[in-house]
């Protein structure tokens, strides 16, 4: 057991206390975080004059030791230490001896972990907008592609109106778009330092915290250090995003797993993308899309769990809050997972546009454009629907689309068609006549497609 405490104690600490105690486990997770933040510290300690270069260089040069070998594999983070705190600052100890053992000045574990598990959730947060990033730039390379691919939108999984690929995959990439902007509102909300806050109540020593915030990258010091050490605000925030991420993604999968089903067939996912089954030979199964619509639930559960870890916890830091890092990395590791795999599997998956467009041709979905179409002859809407809807059942009864009535049976239930309706009603129409900014038209498709071209380039 190597902990940095002890000196009140008479008692050595029962082994099943230590082991419940204990973080290394999972927070050695943050070994980099840790050691730069250190790093900062000490290198503020000297310039304030509370250690001599000496000693700064001193220790700057072995955490780097340090943290190299950690990396190499050539140090191993064992649990004979209580947490990452302990593990370096031992090691730093062994190693410098007294020196090592002012690194800790003006500072505690709160303001410490408090720093890392900021540092270690920053770095997360930039990651996870890359990906949102590449998953962004797969979904619109979909969308210039597809401009004229006609394929049914639906309400209720029911055919409802034409529509394009390119404008369904638009609706995905304004719901990641979003993801991205809420990830960027939240590094602007989080990027300030709480280190120097000390256990709760800052220090006696003259810490410069401007200065090791702006070492670390942040925009500034927390404000109020009791909040500094126990604020995990943007910890939830981060895990909210993250949940909504995996609902869009979860959405954006089951919509493939139906798209990919032998009824639908409007997409095959990629070899690379499907497994099989270990008894019936014919099988090709969407795992891939299946686990990420499943792993959406225990990112559900890591931000209900941290929520329900704070709401209970009186100023400043109780250890209630080791609480916040097994889940929340999981779910960060999980996000990033998904994330990665999704825009892979979207990358590499084939549309069957010929399924597509027979599918809208199929459905009725020109239905309101037909009503439309007596309305445009004087037909007031109301008759107008009443009419179509005759016509749909007609058709339905004899196994048809409407654009396959004659004009004379169109005429013999309605004697406003003209020869024109065929031209009205037909998909292309149905489609490019609908213009309105956001709407599947070609050239209202073609000018978003250029806003979020500008959009990923910024
Ligand atoms: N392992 C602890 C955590 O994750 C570090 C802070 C310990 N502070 C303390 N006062 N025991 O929160």
């Amino acid at each position: 057991m190597a902990q940095l405490w002890g000196g009140r104690f008479t008692k050595e600490t029962d082994q099943l206390v230590y082991n419940f105690n204990a973080s290394i486990t999972f927070d050695r997770k943050f070994y980099k975080q840790d050691i730069e933040g250190s790093i900062a510290h000490v290198t503020m300690l000297a310039k304030q004059g509370i250690l001599t270069e000496q000693e700064r260089d001193d220790i700057v040069r072995t955490l780097k030791e340090i943290r190299d070998e950690v990396e190499s594999g050539k140090l191993e983070i064992t649990s004979e230490y209580e947490d990452i705190h302990s593990f370096v600052e031992a090691n730093l100890i062994d190693r410098l001896g007294d020196t090592g053992k002012k690194l800790h000045t003006g500072r505690s574990r709160n303001d410490q972990v408090a720093l890392d598990m900021r540092l270690y959730t920053r770095d997360e947060l930039l990651h996870t907008d890359d990906l949102l990033k590449e998953l962004l730039e797969t979904i619109l390379k979909i969308m210039e592609a597809n401009t004229e691919t006609i394929m049914p939108g639906f309400t209720h999984l029911q055919k409802a109106q034409p529509i394009t690929l390119a404008h369904h995959m638009g609706a995905y990439f304004e719901m990641f778009k979003r993801d991205r902007l809420r990830l960027h509102d939240i590094y602007e909300r989080m990027n300030y330092c709480p280190l120097g806050s000390g256990a709760l109540a800052g220090t006696t020593y003259p810490l410069d915290r401007e200065y090791t915030a702006e070492l670390l990258g942040f925009y500034g010091p927390t404000l109020n250090s009791m909040d500094g050490v126990s604020d995990r605000d943007y910890l939830i925030e981060f895990l909210s995003a993250c949940a909504t991420i995996m609902m869009h993604l979860s959405r954006f999968s089951e919509e493939i797993i139906i798209w990919n089903s032998n009824e639908y067939q409007f997409v095959e996912i990629d070899d690379a993308y499907s497994t099989g089954s270990s008894i019936m030979p014919q099988k090709k199964n969407p795992d891939i899309a299946e686990l990420v619509r499943g792993k959406t639930g225990r990112v559900y559960g890591a931000l209900m769990s941290l929520l329900t870890t704070m709401k209970g916890i009186p100023l400043a830091y109780n250890k209630d809050m080791q609480e916040d890092k097994e889940l929340s990395f999981d779910a960060m590791d999980t996000v990033k997972g998904c994330i990665a795999l999704f825009t892979g599997m979207l990358a590499t998956m084939k549309f069957n546009k010929g399924k597509m467009r027979l599918s809208a041709n199929n459905g009725f979905t020109n239905a309101t454009d037909a009503a439309d179409y007596l309305v445009k002859h004087g037909v007031p809407f109301r008759d107008a629907h009443g009419i179509i809807g005759k016509i749909v059942l007609y058709c339905i009864e004899r196994g048809i689309a409407i654009d396959d009535m004659s004009l004379d049976e169109l005429k013999a239930i309605c004697p406003v068609f003209e020869e024109d309706i065929y031209e009205e009603i037909s998909m292309e129409t149905c489609v490019n006549n609908r213009l309105t900014i956001g709407a599947p038209g070609k050239a209202a498709m073609e000018k978003v497609i250029e806003a979020e071209k500008a959009y990923l380039a910024e």
